[in-house]
């Protein structure tokens, strides 16, 4: 019933607007600054269009797409999200089993409120995505655990050198660990679906959240004066560091964050399998490069690594334009954990139904048989039009 009138990704946005408190749909909704990054990510999309062919037979068109030696049923997955499970019941349990079901890859976020070893088991295709520890023998720890874990997977996020300005969450009353308040008790009590829905049903089965993974061994309450934070503290990193964990983690590793293609070969030279170009959705360096522009100068460079990208990915077109641009998959983030926080595991599942459905309609109406057949021939620049 509250999923009837979603019939397009950017339609859960409202939607979540409604049911969630104001610091935590800000937190999802926000990006650095002046969003200038952000919403370069969906104009881009906006300055090409389709050259499409008919009269060819696409009868026989299918959407599964290949990508580092395994099948997914559609080119797209669900991008990682930090603190999932206060957005929805069980947040990431939600999106990693409908992702799933589905078959296509959720990644995990290494800021998630759930225990790794959970997600693991609950969905053995998942992917997990960390923020590095600060020093080596925590990352080597981190790396050991996510194997013990089961993950085949891992993806290290490259662009959080330092944090960054998202000074829409100080506007909102957004922090990590969130601050008690008079303001936030009245911004839960004002959201009853989301306070019954959600928080009532965690602190009732599961008692208070906590960080998990790698913020710190014990895991922090999401609610306190006082957290210890590994944040801030991580711009000492360097592809040394990448280059070390390729010996130790036999799986495939994946690099999030790559804007340019000189970082893609060093990602290379690493040892890396693949790269996600992405520029954090708007939320790291306000006026970053966005991800669809980018594609063309990573692909150049990425030799024989997979190439992924995320950012203002909304519809089947979109999906369709990134693979045209050198894109092998791609990845959506906000439109997922708003369809969690409105309509649980039921309200990823419909949203994935859409995008997948639009992937294919739009891929027959292009005349492709294939993602894997798109190319720059699909596409022309209509520079200068506003999207
Ligand atoms: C993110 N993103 C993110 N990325 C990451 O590597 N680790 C993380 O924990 C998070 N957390 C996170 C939380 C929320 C609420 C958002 C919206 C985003 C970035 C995310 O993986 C992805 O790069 C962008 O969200 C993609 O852009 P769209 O699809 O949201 O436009």
């Amino acid at each position: 019933r509250r999923l009837r009138p979603i019939l397009a990704l950017d339609d859960f946005e409202p939607a979540a607007r409604r049911k969630l408190p104001r610091p935590l749909f800000g937190y999802i909704a926000g990006a650095a600054e002046t969003n200038s990054a952000l919403n370069d990510n969906r104009a881009a999309f906006g300055e090409w269009a389709f050259r499409p062919r008919y009269m060819i037979d696409v009868s026989r068109r299918a959407i599964a797409t290949e990508l580092l030696g395994e099948s997914w049923r559609a080119p797209f997955g669900i991008a990682p999200m930090g603190l999932s499970a206060m957005m929805a019941y069980r947040g990431d349990l939600v999106l990693a089993r409908a992702a799933q079901e589905a078959g296509i890859p959720m990644v995990m976020s290494g800021s998630s409120l759930i225990r790794l070893e959970e997600v693991a088991k609950a969905a053995p295709g998942s992917w997990f995505q960390a923020y590095l520890p600060v020093d080596e023998a925590r990352i080597a720890a981190l790396i050991g655990r996510v194997a013990l874990a089961g993950f085949r997977t891992l993806v290290i996020t490259v662009d959080t050198t330092t944090m960054g300005n998202r000074e829409n969450n100080i506007r909102t009353g957004f922090s990590t660990p969130l601050k008690p308040s008079l303001r936030l008790a009245w911004d839960g009590i004002s959201h009853p679906r989301w306070l019954c829905d959600t928080m009532a049903r965690t602190l009732l089965s599961h008692g208070m959240p906590h960080f998990e993974n790698n913020f710190a061994e014990r895991g922090a309450p999401i609610i306190a004066r006082h957290v210890e934070r590994d944040f801030g503290a991580r711009d000492h990193l360097t592809w040394t560091h990448i280059a070390r964990i390729r010996q130790q983690w036999s799986g495939r590793l994946i690099v999030k964050g790559i804007l340019h293609g000189e970082d893609a070969r060093r990602a290379a030279e690493a040892g890396v399998d693949g790269v996600i170009v992405s520029n954090h959705g708007g939320r790291q360096l306000d006026g970053a490069i966005s991800a669809l522009r980018a594609l063309p100068e990573v692909r150049a460079a990425a030799g024989g690594m997979a190439v992924m990208m995320d950012g203002g990915v909304r519809r089947g077109a979109d999906v369709l334009k990134a693979l045209a641009l050198g894109a092998d998959f791609v990845f959506v983030g906000r439109p997922f954990l708003y369809a969690a926080a409105l309509g649980g595991e039921a309200g990823v599942r419909h949203g994935i139904e859409i995008l997948a459905q639009e992937v294919d309609r739009n891929l027959a109406l292009l005349g492709s048989l294939s993602p894997a057949e798109l190319g720059p021939q699909h596409l022309l620049r209509i520079a200068g039009v506003p999207a």
